[in-house]
């Protein structure tokens, strides 16, 4: 996943740059240790003075954190606001005028709307949306390609207190299924098609094959015409567009109070056991890390260009796109398309052509362009970018070094920051005025954020070890809970041989410094890409397959992807062998793309007539981890049932 003898021996240290700290909004190392020290001293009272600056309360709170149900942790339980208000309302007397979004659709062409026009598409929808009868509670699946009406329609769930759950437009139908009848949605929202490098990708297909294979709650599904080319089939009754929906409607839509700890949405994401888990995210905890952390790490001003590359589909594009930057009422870049497209040139042109002041992207993205050499980014005017980050998996510190180099031309800080689905906004991450840089690492807890590395039974670890990276007390943007499964939420994230704190699922250690050093997942979760897969999930898809007996999944380092998702199968009947075997791994390979979606594609599948197993029955995925990286399985083989099964694996 990343080469750990190189983060070992990485001792280069960059020191804030005096011009950005001069201007920061924390500027230095005084500065951060001052929040720390407050929010170590009081704590409740640290997190309410933040609720208080920068959300705008309806009903302002007086109790801060509430413990009674932990860990269940309410935070400012009985304040009331709504995000869409925070997001938009609140800036329109001074910002009507200003860009909220610069558009760029896969074909270039670019589109731009003002925090007004997003207040008026916004309030049209979310009228739109309650002509279908949506009200408070409800969920809504969004399943849309990364173009702005993506954010106006969670905007627009927001506005009248609807529960948002986004599905990423990679996800297959079988994938959106399984995800809609976990939420019970009564709507989905989705388009005839996005494009993607180049490439029609039918959403709309999905959404109906979803629904025709069972999706008893979903009563309305309204179609976004992004392609415009009849592709899409209608059904009566059922399915309504979009413009027809808003065309009529109001550009004013009086917003729903809801209380802090109303749902604002839920995602699904991968876990070590079973399928997907909804993580639930509360309204002001959640609106509150995502602005933050906005204004803290990326330093966000009035007059940023700020570019988030993620989709909508994951966490970061919902703290990183939608909610943080817009709360914080700068103009930020949306791009429909993919950085090879028309050439690995399109992220530098587009930095060039819209200005763009705050980069973040994927490590993944990064080593990409980097393997296509120097001359292209050069090609580019990169000089109105001042701070970069990255997100998602360990970043190698030759990436980091090239990012600062050619893309950051030495001046612009680098902000590696680590964080979950689960947690909401950053955690552990450099303030870029205030906190020295390593290559590889993600420097130091932002304050309030109580992170720490401990033992299997909690006790703490001394530098230069490897732990369970844990947060030891609730923050605000927390999981409130996995949606319908409070039990599951408890067992996975606050097992009860930790002390109540929250187990984040990475190890990782600490340098000399306090640097915390993300070393990987501790559970059976791939890092591919950056986006996080079960290997569980894969393993359940391939069995679901009838020619499948029985099948194991690991991960192989992969220069570009972080990791690469590497299937042992037995197949029913004889073991596949020359082209029968090449004939096997394009079904199964195109079996999981329709399963889950592309992304959960292996890169390799190796045939064998029994898995690695010890006595007890159980799999040795340690010895096919070492398989899938061509090693000779090392250490003790002597509890393996059924040793010869190795040497057959390896050959292949
Ligand atoms: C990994 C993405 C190292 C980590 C925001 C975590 C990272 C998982 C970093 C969460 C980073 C994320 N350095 N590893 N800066 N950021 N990770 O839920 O293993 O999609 O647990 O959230 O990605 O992935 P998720």
């Amino acid at each position: 996943m990343h080469n750990l003898e190189s983060i070992l021996t990485e001792n280069r240290v960059f020191p804030p740059n005096p011009d950005f700290a001069a201007k920061a909004r924390i500027g230095s190392r005084a500065a951060y240790d001052a929040l720390v020290a407050e929010a170590t001293s009081d704590y409740e009272g640290f997190w309410a003075r933040q609720a208080r600056e920068w959300l705008t309360w309806d009903q302002p709170f007086q109790t801060v954190l509430d413990e009674s149900k932990a860990p269940h942790y309410r935070w400012f339980g009985d304040g009331k606001l709504n995000a869409s208000v925070n997001c938009i309302d609140r800036h329109l007397p001074a910002k009507a005028k200003k860009t909220a979004i610069i558009a760029e659709a896969d074909d270039g062409s670019v589109r731009t709307i003002s925090y007004q026009q997003l207040h008026d598409q916004v309030a049209q929808m979310a009228n739109g949306l309650k002509s279908l009868g949506i009200t408070k509670g409800d969920r809504v699946i969004i399943y849309l390609p990364m173009i702005p009406e993506a954010s106006v329609a969670m905007l627009a769930c927001a506005r009248i207190g609807a529960i948002h759950s986004v599905v990423f437009g990679g996800f297959s139908a079988e994938a959106l299924r399984d995800r809609i009848n976990d939420t019970g949605a009564k709507l989905v929202i989705t388009a005839d098609g996005g494009m993607r490098g180049g490439r029609a990708v039918p959403l709309k297909t999905a959404v109906d094959k979803a629904i025709e294979h069972g999706c008893p709650s979903v009563e309305r599904v309204v179609m976004l015409e992004r392609l415009g080319n009849d592709s899409a089939t209608i059904v009566d009754g059922r399915d309504v567009l979009w413009s027809q929906l808003t065309a009529d409607q109001p550009t004013t839509c009086e917003p729903v109070s809801v209380e802090s700890e109303h749902p604002l949405f839920l995602l699904y994401t991968s876990g070590s056991t079973g399928k997907p888990k909804g993580v639930q995210h509360s309204t002001g905890g959640y609106l509150l890390n995502a602005i933050l952390t906005n204004a803290w790490v990326f330093d966000l001003k009035d007059d940023d260009v700020y570019w988030c590359t993620a989709d909508v589909g994951w966490i970061t594009g919902h703290s990183y796109v939608t909610y943080g930057p817009l709360a914080l009422g700068v103009t930020q870049v949306i791009f429909e398309g993919v950085p090879s497209y028309p050439d690995g040139g399109r992220f530098w042109r587009m930095v060039q052509d819209h200005k763009v002041s705050v980069f973040y992207t994927a490590p993944t993205a990064i080593r990409a362009l980097m393997k296509l050499g120097d001359e292209v980014p050069k090609q580019y005017d990169l000089s109105s970018l001042r701070l970069l980050g990255t997100v998602g998996e360990p970043i190698n510190p030759e990436a980091w070094m090239w990012y600062h180099r050619v893309i950051g031309g030495e001046r612009c800080p680098i902000a590696d920051t680590w964080w979950q689905t689960e947690t909401g906004a950053h955690m552990i991450a450099p303030l870029p005025g205030a906190i020295p840089t390593k290559p590889g690492s993600c420097t130091l807890p932002l304050p309030g954020i109580m992170a720490d590395i401990v033992d299997d039974d909690g006790a703490p670890i001394g530098p230069n070890q490897g732990g369970n990276l844990v947060i030891k007390r609730p923050w605000p943007s927390m999981i409130r809970t996995v949606w319908g499964d409070d039990a599951r939420f408890q067992r996975s994230y606050f097992p009860e041989t930790l002390k109540g704190y929250y187990l984040a699922g990475d190890s990782a250690r600490r340098d000399d410094d306090g640097y915390f050093w993300i070393m990987g997942r501790i559970d059976d979760v791939l890092n591919v890409s950056g986006h996080r897969l079960g290997t569980m999930e894969i393993e359940s898809a391939l069995v679901a397959h009838p020619a499948v007996a029985e099948a194991a999944v690991v991960g192989r380092p992969h220069d570009i992807k972080g990791e690469a998702v590497v299937a042992f199968v037995v197949c029913k009947g004889e073991r596949p062998q020359g082209a029968d075997a090449e004939a096997m791994i394009k079904t199964l390979r195109d079996w999981v793309a329709e399963q889950i979606g592309p992304i959960a594609k292996p890169d390799e599948i190796r045939f064998g007539d029994n898995l690695p197993k010890t006595r007890s029955g159980k799999i040795m995925r340690r010895l096919l981890r070492g398989i899938a990286k061509g090693e000779l399985p090392q250490g003790d083989v002597s509890t393996l049932e059924n040793p010869a099964i190795l040497e057959q694996l390896m050959g292949q």
